[in-house]
Order: structure tokens, then sequence, then C-alpha cells
């Protein structure tokens, strides 16, 4: 399968099904399974760490964030109530509208902007740049071409997560495929480390803090990466 039909099946999962399962996973739905919820807590955790590093730029620098592939618009809201203005961004509409709905519930509207896209086919210039939990779904190849794109956007702070490849990892997925239909996980690509730094030296970012974040069946890798002067 190439990149187009692999993000068209990922876009049509996000839609649907998927949408269902992650918004309960991000949401406040209450009853959650046991794999759901350490997936839920681990997020929680890596959200909550991203939230430390994603520092406002000096006074002067407009605090502009890209938040690529922002599913149902956790990040966007926290990134709007530490005074960035935010784009929000994401393959499923179902995604993307439910960002706007929330950016609206929260009274953040005039600060977060919402739009369906492919993350490749973004343009502009941004002090901040996020990406959680989507390149995860992605092999290599794709990986690397998606990270050089989001860097091409980013002037400043780059934060991501990757699935670093680990052999137990690997097993605990095979180990997924036994699991009953309704628990099964998108799949998950993992990546070698030296493939990330090596991508990131070559767009002229140094990998600055990294964080692995690990609860059940959630395992990433989060990064904080920046451009050199
Ligand atoms: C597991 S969710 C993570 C959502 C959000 N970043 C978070 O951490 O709360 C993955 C999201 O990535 C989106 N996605 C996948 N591929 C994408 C792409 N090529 N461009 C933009 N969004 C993409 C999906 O539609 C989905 O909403």
């Amino acid at each position: 399968m190439d990149t187009a039909q692999h993000k068209a099946r990922l876009r049509q999962y996000f839609d649907g099904v998927g949408f269902e399962r992650w918004s309960a996973i991000y949401g406040g739905q209450a009853r959650l399974s046991g794999v759901r919820r350490s997936i839920r807590e681990g997020h929680t955790t890596m959200l909550g760490r991203a939230e430390q590093w994603a520092e406002l730029p000096p006074a002067g620098t407009p605090a502009t964030a890209l938040d690529a592939g922002c599913g149902t618009g956790l990040f966007s809201l926290a990134l709007a109530r530490r005074g960035f203005q935010v784009a929000a961004a994401d393959l499923a509409p179902q995604m993307a509208e439910a960002t706007a709905k929330a950016a609206l519930d929260a009274g953040l509207s005039d600060r977060i902007t919402t739009r369906v896209s492919d993350l490749e086919e973004l343009t502009g210039s941004y002090n901040l740049v996020a990406c959680f939990d989507v390149l995860i779904h992605y092999s290599a190849e794709p990986f690397v071409q998606m990270l050089r794109h989001l860097a091409s956007l980013c002037e400043n702070t780059l934060l991501f997560t990757y699935a670093p490849y680990s052999p137990l990892l690997a097993a605990m997925h095979r180990v997924g495929g036994f699991f009953p239909r309704s628990e099964r996980r998108t799949e998950i690509q993992m990546i070698h480390d030296h493939t990330v730094r090596a991508t990131l030296a070559d767009c002229g970012f140094t990998k600055g803090r990294a964080r692995h974040v690990g609860k059940g069946f959630y395992h990433v890798i989060l990064v904080q990466a920046r451009r050199h002067a």
C-alpha cells in the first residue's frame, strides 16, 4: 500500500469508527476498558509534559503554533490557554470539527483556527509546531518525509511523539493482535532513534529534551527539538 492509500485509510478510520474510539479515550467517558484506560493515562501524562515544554517565545516574537493532527483538540486548547495563536489541522473532518467545537465551548475560538488537511499540505511558518501520536501511524519512509515537512514549517520549537523501536514493544503489538476486535489499536509503526536524530539534524534541528512515556499499551517518546540559531 502506498502512502496516499495509507492516508486515505487513516482518514476513513479517524473519521468513522476511530473518531468514536479516540474521542471516548480522549474525552470524559467514564467507563473504559483497561487497555483504553491505560492509553488515556499515558496520553494525559504525555500531553502534560508537552505543555510544560511548550514555552512562549520572547516578547515581540508572535506566539504562533501549529497543532498538526489535532484530533479532538486537547493540545490546541492547552496552547491557546497558554497564549498561543493556534492553527489546528487534521486529516479527518470529524476530528477537525470536534476541535472547532471544543474551541467554541471553551471560549477560545478567537485563538484557534481549524482546518481539514493532510499535514503535508500545510504551509506557513509557526514559532512552535506540535504533532502528537500522528507520526506513530507511519512507517519509516513517510515518517521521515512528514517530519521533514513539519520541520520546514517550524521557526523554533518542534514537539512530537514517535513509537520507539523495541523488541518488547514489537511483541506487545503482536499480542495486541489477539485482543478482541473492539480493543485493537490502529497499527503502530516503530521508528529507530537514530532515524529521528539524523532527520532532525538534516533539517537543522537538535534533539533537545526527550522523555519516554509508557503506560500499559501506550509507549511513545516525546521529543522537544529546536532549530539551530
Ligand atoms: C491518535 S490521534 C492523536 C490526536 C492528537 N494529536 C492528540 O494527541 O490528542 C491521531 C490523529 O492524527 C490524524 N492524522 C493522521 N494522519 C494525518 C495526516 N497525514 N495529516 C493530518 N492529520 C493526520 C488523525 O486523523 C487523528 O486525528
